[in-house]
């Protein structure tokens, strides 16, 4: 493979609604990103990857857009918006647009003109159908709870929102429609950005009568097109938000000679702890077997090969926060924190950072779904419970996986509001703010922020991290996840203890050099161990 700057680099999502206001509005800004980029810098990152911006009426936080040449009000202007991707060059941190093409709001231009008439030359933009026999076309869901299909009464017919009915799906199969979000891309990339994370892309070729919506028969060829009308041969990042993704369509997407995009974000391990089934989705919860993620990553670590590219996380945006979620965030927060972040800076593939990440930041439990902010929560809450779901269920699964977990406001310091806004924050700064804060990080040595830092340090320093082969150990505790990374003749050794009892195990080879701990160590870790709760470690062997 040709190598490429995104192959060694380190992605930090920003959601800018929750990361700094500077105005005190109590949302999030442009200035509050620049006002910070010293700080993401210092922590070594080479990309942000930055939630929408563009103009939005905020149905779903930005993902549904109304203008994608303009920034949101809120958000600042413009002119931030050009001097955030010039502050951000300057300290060779690139910026990349979230682009999100599988729909617009229903305020976009495309869609007002849409809803107009059957004539309209913009109706072909957006998916129509009639109803059958009074009822919607078909029985599509959207993710948001309910059915897919809306209807228009001044038109008669349904249109498609796989996302809420604010969000109504584009017609990718309309050349008008492709070619317009192609010039909108190179507008962006006029502009100065590194690239693009690709929203939902999986669902872009479709064929909604047969109830076909991820992974369509036209997503390669209109990937292709994209690529040859927008960024190919621009040495720009993409990555593709793919759901459905195994390793085999991961490699269309990312297979170099194929010309689509960089690497996929799939998302099969964070899936481990939900039951499958009919009607089943990620509020029906079940324990995470630490076997069964050992397979999964493990089997994502090798599988790719030469012809494509993985991202690696534990966090995202729409997920809740790792620490609370597969570690522990009381007494060994910290220690798991930096567990987790160990076990996947040490793998192939492009790491990103979700905010509040870097600090160990946790899930904010609410009590009562008043306190909820996000759409999917609400409309999930009142769909389950007109479905007979207690309350008291309910509120346990938003709690363990509802998308405001990790859209609380950043904590930067021990003062008012975690030193995000001097207003009122859109949500519910979570009240550890005094204690895990980024200030706190930075005065501490020993904090999960430094173990972020020099994972990103060991990734640019050492090709072994970024190209070295990839091998589980499979003979260890289940509790202990062990693998090997060897680039010709050098081998890392990395260790988890995945449970907070301690736990024995004798190292397969003796340890010459220690990388990079958790725990305090002046030692080499070798022969017969007693891991610690979480206890972490990688030694050359
Ligand atoms: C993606 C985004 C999510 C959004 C959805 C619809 O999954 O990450 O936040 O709600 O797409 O745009």
């Amino acid at each position: 493979m040709k190598k490429k700057w995104w192959q060694n680099a380190v992605v930090y999502q920003i959601y800018p609604r929750s990361f700094q206001d500077s105005d005190g509005d109590g949302i999030g800004d442009l200035k509050g990103i620049i006002q910070r980029l010293d700080y993401l810098e210092e922590l070594g990152i080479d990309a942000i990857w930055l939630s929408p911006v563009y103009k939005s009426p905020n149905d779903d936080n930005g993902y549904d857009i109304s203008d994608y040449e303009d920034i949101m009000a809120e958000f600042g202007t413009m002119a931030d918006m050009e001097r955030l991707i010039e502050e951000g060059n300057k300290r060779n941190i690139k910026m990349i647009m979230d682009l999100v093409v599988n729909h617009t709001s229903d305020e976009h231009a495309w869609f007002v003109e849409s809803k107009k008439s059957k004539e309209n030359e913009y109706r072909d933009y957006y998916v129509w159908r009639d109803g059958k026999g009074g009822e919607v076309p078909n029985g599509l869901r959207s993710t948001f709870s309910g059915s897919a299909w809306e209807f228009d009464e001044e038109t008669g017919q349904y249109f498609l929102h796989l996302f809420s009915k604010r969000q109504p799906d584009l017609n990718w199969e309309n050349e008008k429609v492709r070619q317009a979000v192609y010039k909108m891309m190179n507008f962006w990339i006029g502009k100065g950005v590194g690239g693009f994370r690709m929203d939902v892309i999986d669902l872009i070729s479709k064929v909604p009568d047969q109830e076909i919506t991820g992974n369509g028969p036209k997503l390669h060829e209109y990937l292709q097109e994209m690529n040859q009308a927008t960024f190919g041969g621009k040495d720009l990042m993409t990555v593709g938000e793919t759901w459905g993704a195994t390793p085999e369509i991961a490699k269309l997407y990312s297979n170099p000679e194929r010309h689509e995009l960089s690497m996929v974000f799939q998302f099969e391990h964070v899936g481990l702890d939900q039951e499958h089934g009919e009607g089943k989705d990620k509020w029906d919860l079940k324990p995470l077997n630490v076997a069964e993620l050992k397979k999964v990553l493990s089997k994502w670590q090798v599988s790719l090969g030469n012809e494509g590219w993985n991202s690696l996380f534990w966090n995202n945006h729409d997920l809740p926060r790792i620490v609370s979620r597969w570690g522990n965030d009381t007494v060994y927060r910290e220690q798991s924190a930096k567990m987790f972040a160990i076990l996947l800076h040490m793998m192939k593939g492009t790491p990103y950072i979700y905010q509040g990440e870097e600090i160990g930041m946790t899930n904010y439990p609410i009590k009562d779904i008043s306190e909820a902010e996000d759409i999917e929560t609400i409309n999930m809450y009142n769909e389950r419970l007109a479905l007979g779901f207690s309350n008291e269920e309910l509120i346990e699964s938003i709690n363990a996986k509802g998308r405001d977990n990790a859209r609380t406001p950043i904590q930067w310091d021990n003062s008012a509001n975690g030193g995000f806004t001097t207003g009122t924050p859109w949500l519910h700064v979570n009240p550890n703010y005094t204690e895990i804060n980024v200030e706190n990080n930075l005065k501490d040595p020993r904090s999960v922020f430094y173990t972020y830092k020099k994972l990103i340090e060991l990734r640019k320093k050492n090709d072994l991290v970024v190209w070295g082969e990839y091998e589980l150990l499979e003979d260890t505790p289940e509790e202990i996840f062990a693998y090997k990374r060897t680039l010709d003749d050098e081998t890392w050794l990395v260790v988890a203890n995945f449970s907070e009892t301690p736990t024995q195990w004798t190292l397969p080879a003796e340890g010459k050099e220690l990388i990079i701990s958790n725990y305090d160590r002046s030692d080499v870790p070798t022969g017969e161990q007693i891991l610690k709760p979480y206890e972490a470690f990688v030694i050359r062997i």
